[in-house]
């Protein structure tokens, strides 16, 4: 690795962290808009976690539906926590989303009259999730990567970006550095935004890509600025038994039935109108409850059944063949012939770095801006969500905010906001993580260290909570967080070490799972998927607040309270 004098400073008008749909949507605007715009991603982008999106992406196109049934459907799956004027924003622009995807390329699937298809999702009283069969996230990530690329934006691939430059109020840029040689260099920029998806790999059950590490919500809180509602996190009801792979919501929404073990049709109990498209918090823990009960299927009694063999086979196959072949291929299972084994399995975080409508960067529950810093996508929290997010809306939110980011990018760049020239010693703090990291000959070994995180997060942190099991988790993250001080590498090399990449990674899932327990021992009610049995109900006089969590350099973490923006809809009780 370099010394501090040969590393290269990068100049840009924008640089984005991340290369999902979030990050490419805000990139090609801005390119497009003549801005000069670097892409920063550890993946290759088509290999971004948006690909794996199966079952499609919201806008009320149906003729019974309209933009206010999708505002209140959003709303009221949030359990109320939601923010309505970002929620109203996305909702009526999500119609127009559609059509700039397909103006783009974007070849959705069509229903008999030659319209864009549309099918029910769990928590929605309309069809509107239009969908490319089960490979909606791919088909918008080819397309909106081909747009991009044709605009002409730059991609810095497998370089893993490692720090903020943030000073006195405003961030410039990022220091990154080239993943095949380890080489550092500074991504000095006017506007910065962080569109890094999401962290599900806290969990030891779980749907997400081996890089989704959530690394910038701890790059961002060591640098003292706030995650918001990070104790939200959605467990999907149906991850493939034993893998946790995803098997899509469509598969429910076009007519898949849950079993338990006595071949009892169970969401008869747990949501008598919605059923099995009751929305995802509901159905998560009324599967969890059947295993509790020791009424679950499967060779560890772990799973249920759901069954799709009383479907039309043609459905399967033009409107869900990846979903087939992957329960074929992880499972031996073949939905055309036989029920399949489900899990709730950990999917998506509604809580993340909190920005404002315009995708701005907040400091604290006041809602003060970080100058030039912007994020959006799963990464951050603007909030749409709430405490539970409704499928097919992370899609929609990613595309949405993504280019609503880089078009309020653009505009502060047209306003002048003007580059603050970094300097070499700005790339320290990584260079001295790299350094620690690679010399430090310990006794710890990352997957172990990794391994007991996400064992413990899944038991004790999952879809039930308590006071007792979420002290026990937190009591084991401090004590990981004190023994991945002494770990050790085997692979002391600078090309493509992946030795060195995961230990930075496990740093920050330490630290972003360590707010995710606090929050949720901070927050004494159940809402969404947050599920406290020792405090069951919703609890709206205390808790119809937003939590923004700061750590000091000890990774103390405290937490105060925010403002919800309320609006039309009324908190009530949620039913399905
Ligand atoms: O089930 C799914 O297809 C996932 C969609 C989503 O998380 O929005």
């Amino acid at each position: 690795m370099s010394k501090n004098s040969d590393i290269k400073i990068y100049e840009y008008d924008a640089v984005i962290v991340g290369s999902g749909l979030a990050g490419l949507a805000a990139a090609k605007e801005l390119t497009e808009a003549g801005k000069r715009t670097a892409v920063i991603t550890k993946l290759q982008p088509l290999r971004s976690h948006s690909g794996a999106a199966q079952g499609g992406i919201n806008a009320a196109l149906g003729k019974e539906d309209s933009t206010e049934l999708h505002e209140f459907d959003t709303v009221k799956g949030s359990d109320y926590l939601a923010d309505q004027d970002c929620v109203e924003l996305m909702c009526t622009k999500a119609p127009e989303t559609i059509r700039w995807a397909e103006r783009m390329g974007a070849v959705f699937s069509r229903d008999k009259e030659g319209d864009i298809a549309i099918r029910p999702f769990g928590g929605q009283s309309q069809p509107r999730a239009c969908y490319a069969k089960d490979r909606t996230g791919l088909t918008l990530l080819q397309t909106i990567y081909e747009q991009a690329d044709r605009a002409g934006i730059e991609v810095f691939d497998e370089w893993y970006a490692g720090d903020l430059i943030y000073k006195d109020g405003k961030v410039s840029g990022v220091v990154a550095y080239d993943i095949s040689n380890t080489q550092p260099a500074i991504f000095n920029a006017k506007v910065t935004m962080f569109a890094t998806g999401g962290n599900g790999r806290l969990f030891r059950f779980n749907s997400n890509a081996h890089a989704n590490t959530g690394d910038s919500l701890s790059i961002v809180a060591r640098h003292g600025l706030p995650l918001e509602d990070m104790e939200f996190v959605q467990f999907h009801p149906s991850g493939l038994g034993g893998s946790g792979v995803l098997i899509s919501e469509a598969a429910r929404g076009e007519g898949g039935r849950l079993f338990n073990s006595e071949g009892e049709r169970f969401m008869t109990k747990y949501a008598p109108n919605a059923m099995e498209l009751a929305s995802r918090d509901v159905v998560s823990r009324a599967i969890m409850e059947e295993v509790r009960q020791g009424r679950g299927v499967g060779k560890d009694g772990q799973s249920v059944n759901i069954d799709l063999t009383h479907l039309d086979p043609e459905i399967i196959l033009t409107r869900l063949p990846e979903l087939r072949e992957l329960a074929i291929a992880f499972q031996g299972q073949d939905m055309l012939k036989e029920p399949i084994h489900i899990s709730a399995t950990a999917h998506y975080s509604m809580g993340g770095i909190p920005t404002n409508i315009d995708c701005q960067v907040q400091k604290n529950a006041n809602g003060d801006l970080v100058e030039g810093f912007y994020a959006a996508g799963e990464c951050a929290c603007v909030s749409v969500h709430g405490a539970n997010r409704l499928g097919a809306n992370s899609v929609l939110e990613a595309l949405l905010f993504g280019r609503h980011a880089g078009e309020n990018m653009i505009k502060a760049l047209d306003e002048g906001i003007e580059l603050r020239p970094a300097t070499t010693s700005d790339a320290d703090t990584m260079i001295q993580e790299i350094h620690s990291i690679k010399t430090s000959n310990g006794k710890e070994s990352v997957p172990k260290l990794r391994e007991a995180l996400q064992i413990g997060m899944t038991a004790d942190a999952g879809v039930f909570r308590t006071k007792a099991s979420l002290t026990k988790q937190l009591e084991l993250i401090d004590d990981l967080l004190v023994r991945f001080k002494d770990i050790y590498i085997d692979d002391k090399s600078d090309t493509f070490n992946t030795d060195l990449q995961e230990a930075i990674e496990l740093g920050h899932m330490l630290e972003s799972a360590k707010f995710v327990v606090v929050g949720a021992l901070t927050r004494e009610e159940s809402r969404g998927g947050h599920y406290r049995e020792d405090f069951p109900n919703r609890d709206d006089a205390n808790f119809l607040k937003h939590t923004y969590a700061t750590m000091d350099k000890a990774f103390n973490i405290t937490t105060e309270w925010g403002d919800v923006t309320l609006g039309k809809f009324e908190p009530k009780e949620r039913t399905y």
